[in-house]
């Protein structure tokens, strides 16, 4: 493939995993088989490694994906929740064994597990009792949902014996179990509502309810796996379970301790041919290193535990007619074909729909309405359409013509060269592009202002809110008589915009939502340029002196700034009050930190480490990257590691959060 061609293909790839992220963590719904999310990963990953020019931090191969939703609270994770790496063939197992075996030597025994498909949740207990609980979130920050997980019976509110830590964090999925599924959605046809997909979509969705009391009707389950720390409190995974078990967890009993790879293989087999008869879902089956001192010893990449894998169990197959394409339009513009199915039986589900990525995809498949399909799905629901079966084709069928106008305004569509998408380009007029847009900009990166999806499209539809910048002359009096509304989430909605006024600058331009001007771009250009106004005046050329920033963006800012319509929404957001300035980074501003010395850690919630640092800097203070006794503070944000943790403490070096910090310099 040509250099171009790579490109592109990592960004169609990247486009689509974030699509499937998204879909899959925030609106409890999958769009495409476990195997062809994972194929497409591993694409993305293969050419990101082999062409790292193209490199980018907001790559989806970054992430676990998140389930953060704004009507939780959420709490920074104290041990960061990563996913497995997995595998779908025994060869892959092989090498994994060989690499451990490397690494710790011979004498290794494997835990062997069930992959519970559910939903992850990490729970703290302090002092033998439940004190919070988590969903994985974005693996660093998750959603604090321990009023739900209260309502589970099989966990325990307060723990059996005496013999746990003062206090410890234990791992487990939230599942519902197949009998209590099919009961849920047996009356939820009753009344006429729709039935879940699958009971992992089911459990997620469940988890996040905000009325606990609904929660506590549907029959969850929860299954425990694993305790992170670093100290060690036990010697093996099999210990940690059978504790586990004393202290009133549920931790099933499938499990298989072996030091022989064939053993391992047995244990697969054994799964994938009974799993239908477990009393509940499993998407495979998880290998672990059994000694702790040796999971230890072979730690974690970025992203996985060297010392676990899982594999995964394959997609199961269906042939059913293709019956149409429908068109979604997303919020920049990109047209996605959606598959109308003749109703097929599929591991247990009924489909319908299945999702075809784009206009290649369709032209790569030679797919064609009538045509026999092949439909995937993994564990998950919405599944794939991965092959035409071209034996049974009607003589007359004709090949499929993608659309030509937009689905939702009638806009004649547009590709760019080098993108696999179509793309409305009626960005003003378009509903969902519209909504989208307010979407993105009142996210919690950008000015996290709290308002659900169908809150944003209620006062679109409402015709309140038709741009970013009508949200500021919203009042509580016009939305408190609304559906949706009352007069809590009325005050909570205006106080919430009322809010972003203060956000920093640099996060009000990511807001703006300008092509390629990711939240990274949009510091550097922030600090560059310091103020809306000199930015809207910059030149092509000074765009392109500042650090990282090429002609692409450069262009596009330009692009941005030059449209009339834009300028008159970023006159009407400055009028709005919104932070149109910053200080300049390395300016002297006060001595109020004259001699003091910090070590920063963590995640933040309003300003990025680099941003602190350089408000201590103006302030007089000294940033230092590692704790001694010459420290003064710790500023530690979500996700602080647990190594610095410890020395804060053994040295007694005050931490301090965010907040306190800002308190500091407002004195
Ligand atoms: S161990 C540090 N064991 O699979 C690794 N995970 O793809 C901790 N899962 O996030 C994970 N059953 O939600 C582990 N027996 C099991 C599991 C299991 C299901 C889920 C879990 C995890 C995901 C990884």
């Amino acid at each position: 493939m040509k250099p171009e061609q790579v490109k592109t293909r990592i960004q169609e790839l990247r486009k689509v995993l974030q699509k499937h992220n998204y879909d899959y963590y925030v609106g409890h719904s999958s769009s495409i088989s476990d195997f062809g999310y994972d194929q497409l990963y591993i694409e993305l990953q293969t050419l990101e490694s082999k062409f790292p020019e193209f490199d980018d931090e907001n790559s989806p191969s970054r992430r676990v994906g998140s389930d953060l939703n704004r009507e939780f609270e959420s709490h920074p994770h104290r041990y960061p929740m990563l996913s497995l790496g997995n595998t779908y063939n025994k060869e892959e197992l092989a090498e994994f064994d060989q690499r451990v075996r490397k690494l710790v030597g011979e004498e290794v025994s494997y835990f062997c597990e069930l992959k519970y498909d559910g939903v992850a949740v990490a729970l703290t207990y302090r002092n033998g009792e439940l004190f919070r609980a988590l969903t994985r979130g974005d693996g660093n920050r998750g959603d604090d949902v321990t009023h739900n997980i209260r309502t589970i019976r099989s966990i325990p509110l307060k723990l059996s014996g005496s013999s746990y830590p003062p206090e410890f964090e234990i791992r487990g999925e939230v599942i519902l179990p197949a009998e209590g599924f099919k009961k849920m959605n047996l009356e939820r046809e009753e009344r006429d509502e729709t039935p879940f997909a699958n009971p992992r979509n089911a459990a997620s969705g469940t988890l996040k309810m905000q009325n606990s009391s609904l929660v506590a009707q549907r029959p969850l389950d929860c299954l425990f796996y694993y305790i992170p720390g670093e100290q060690l409190l036990f010697q093996t995974q099999s210990e940690s379970l059978e504790k586990a078990r004393n202290w009133g967890f549920r931790v099933p009993e499938y499990n298989r301790l072996t030091n022989s790879l064939e053993k391992v293989f047995e244990f697969i087999d054994q799964w994938e041919s009974n799993r239908e008869q477990l009393p509940f879902d499993i998407d495979g089956v998880v290998i672990k290193v059994d000694s702790i001192p040796m999971q230890q010893q072979l730690g974690f990449t970025a992203k996985t535990p060297r010392w676990a894998i899982s594999y995964k169990f394959r997609a199961e197959q269906a042939v059913s007619r293709l019956l149409s394409i429908d068109f979604q339009v997303g919020r920049t513009g990109a047209v996605t074909p959606v598959a109308n199915l003749e109703a097929v039986q599929l591991a247990g589900t009924t489909v319908k729909r299945a999702s075809l990525h784009n206009a290649d995809q369709i032209g790569m498949l030679d797919i064609r309405t009538g045509d026999h399909v092949y439909v995937e799905k993994g564990g998950e629901i919405i599944p794939k359409i991965v092959g035409v079966d071209h034996g049974r084709r009607e003589p007359e069928s004709e090949p499929f013509r993608f659309i030509t106008t937009c689905p939702e305004c009638g806009t004649p569509l547009v590709r760019e060269e080098d993108e696999a998408a179509h793309y409305c380009p009626n960005d003003t007029g378009c509903p969902p592009q519209i909504k989208g847009r307010i979407e993105h900009f009142i996210s919690r990166k950008a000015m996290e202002i709290n308002a659900a999806e169908a809150t944003i499209d209620l006062l679109y539809r409402k015709g309140m809110v038709r741009d970013v910048a009508d949200l500021y002359s919203l009042e509580t009096e016009s939305i408190r008589n609304l559906e949706r509304f009352g007069e809590k989430s009325a005050t909570n909605l205006i106080e919430s915009i009322e809010l972003s006024r203060l956000v920093p600058f640099p996060r009000v331009l990511y807001a703006l939502g300008i092509r390629y001007v990711g939240e990274t771009v949009a510091r550097k250009l922030a600090e560059a340029y310091l103020s809306m106004e000199n930015l809207m005046e910059a030149s092509q050329e000074a765009l392109e002196q500042v650090d990282e920033i090429g002609e692409r963006i450069a262009q596009s800012v330009r692009f941005y700034f030059h449209d009339e319509r834009n300028l008159q929404l970023v006159a009407r957001l400055k009028s709005a009050g919104l932070q149109f300035e910053m200080e300049a980074p390395g300016e002297t501003v006060s001595d109020l930190l004259t001699g003091k010395s910090f070590v920063i850690s963590g995640v933040f919630k309003h300003h990025s480490r680099e941003e602190l640092k350089s408000i201590i800097e103006q302030h007089g203070g000294k940033n230092s990257s590692s704790i001694s006794s010459q420290t003064d503070y710790i500023l530690a944000g979500a996700n602080m590691g647990p190594s610095k943790y410890n020395k804060a403490q053994k040295l007694g070096v005050p931490i301090i959060t965010e907040a306190n910090f800002i308190e500091m310099l407002s004195q």
